[in-house]
């Protein structure tokens, strides 16, 4: 890997929105098992289609201090029960390192949450800008009826920590009501 500029062009028309990237993931229904909370609901839809719930295009960089990593992530719509599709959400292995979060399509919200417990839900729509501090656990919600397309950048030493959240939960949770969006307390989220 050289240490030249990088220059890409992020195009908001297209699903695949990076005209260059090293890195492309995919988040199936299938991997994301005991995340909801309607789990009837989650068997019942894996049943018909395992679906593609989001995909990750990243710009690659060597983990260490200094350097960033940057990517669009592709949330895409729907719900299991009346939870919307998510990502799974995590802590930095690098506890301390922040990430900004750059709505560029769609309409959706970011749950976060620090170890001690300090939570905080943010509208998360194209335009908006999201600062996740140092410490704060973190996850994005397309809480409307098209895809939610977003541009994040974070220190590429980070790293992530799926195995707290995956184990204990986000202390909240967005569901779909009649009325709209509503915040509620995880019944199912553990203490530590
Ligand atoms: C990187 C970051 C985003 C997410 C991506 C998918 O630190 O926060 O790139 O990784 O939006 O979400 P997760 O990783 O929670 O499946
Ligand atoms: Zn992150």
């Amino acid at each position: 890997m050289n240490n030249r500029p990088i220059n890409f062009v992020l195009s908001l028309a297209d699903t695949k929105a990076m005209s260059q990237y090293d890195t492309h993931s995919v988040r199936r229904l299938s991997s994301m098992a005991d995340y909801y909370l309607d789990q009837a609901a989650f068997e019942a839809l894996l049943a018909q289609d395992d679906l593609i719930l989001y995909e990750v295009y990243g710009i690659d960089r060597p983990a260490v201090s200094g350097e960033l990593i940057s990517g669009i992530t592709v949330l895409h719509a729907g719900k299991v029960g009346q939870e919307y599709f998510m990502t799974k959400g995590h802590f930095h292995a690098v506890l301390e390192t922040g990430e900004i979060y750059y709505a560029l399509r769609g309409t959706g919200m970011m749950v976060m949450e620090t170890p001690e417990g300090e939570c905080s839900v943010e509208p998360f729509a194209a335009g908006q800008v999201v600062y996740v501090p140092p410490c704060w656990a973190h996850r994005t919600i397309n809480t409307g009826n098209n895809d939610l397309l977003f541009f994040w950048v974070c220190p590429a030493a980070a790293g992530h920590d799926y195995g707290t959240i995956a184990k204990h939960g986000f202390r909240k949770l967005v569901m779909a009501t009649e009325e709209g969006s509503t915040i509620m307390a995880n019944p199912r989220w553990s203490p530590r």
